[in-house]
């Protein structure tokens, strides 16, 4: 067992993409995450960043819009990142590198857009993370995050205590903040909501029992966006 936290999420997420929860994360996260990327209105010529990518699959649907530009996805995990190149051999204007949120690998003003999913409260230092993708973006550029596990949301809570990696509990306004202090401006919150319907005979190992993923689902998730 290692001490260190970088360390522990690769670990972590390595187990998470060998046990193919890439996959199914795309298929619990698409629905909103589409609805985020439309509100990006990614041009032709855009140069996306998708941090913490996981299985690639936002980076793919990014890369539909940004058809002359380029998108790169970045992820903590080894394996993620080699299951989302496996995935995206087809789309040769998407790359993917193994990276820390909180160290881009890449030039100041290199990006018009960046995006995330369901990534942000899992780095262990989100302040130093949210600068970094500032300092990646073009003056102008947007970066659009969403997150399930925040505040406001109840029925996500239980998630804390179940997942083998510490997260961070913040509030639509601690994210604001947040925003602020890494210099972000004209910064936007929204819920989105997942129009799939639920099943009846709820299944899933995410929640405790229906009722609460239908709690989940009618506080929808939290999308938050801020400019360069
Ligand atoms: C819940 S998954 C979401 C993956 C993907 N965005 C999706 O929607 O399917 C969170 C992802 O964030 C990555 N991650 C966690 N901490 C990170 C960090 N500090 N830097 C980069 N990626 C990180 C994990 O490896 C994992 O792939």
């Amino acid at each position: 067992m290692t001490n260190d936290p970088q360390e522990q999420l690769r670990i972590e997420f390595n187990q998470w993409a060998r046990a193919g929860k890439g996959e199914s994360m795309e298929k619990g996260h698409r629905p909103v995450g589409t609805q985020a990327i439309e509100r990006m209105r990614v041009p032709a010529s855009a140069r996306v960043l998708d941090v913490g990518c996981g299985s690639g699959w936002a980076s793919r649907l990014l890369a539909g819009s940004a058809i002359k530009g380029r998108v790169t996805g970045i992820d903590i995990s080894d394996e993620m990142i080699r299951i989302a190149r496996e995935s995206s051999m087809s789309f040769p204007h998407v790359d993917f590198e193994t990276a820390s949120a909180e160290r881009l690998p890449f030039s100041d003003n290199e990006f018009t857009h960046a995006f995330s999913m369901e990534s942000l409260y899992y780095y262990r230092d989100i302040p130093r993370a949210l600068a970094e993708i500032h300092r990646v973006l073009k003056p102008g550029g947007v970066f659009v995050a969403v997150v399930d596990l925040y505040w406001e949301n109840e029925a996500t809570h239980q998630w804390i205590d179940t997942l083998n990696v510490p997260v961070e509990l913040l509030s639509t306004d601690d994210y604001r903040r947040l925003f602020i202090d890494a210099g972000f401006t004209n910064i936007r919150d929204e819920r989105l909501i997942d129009p799939t319907p639920i099943p009846e005979n709820y299944t899933g190992s995410s929640f405790k029992s229906r009722e609460d993923y239908e709690e989940y689902r009618r506080a929808g998730s939290l999308m938050i966006s801020g400019e360069r």
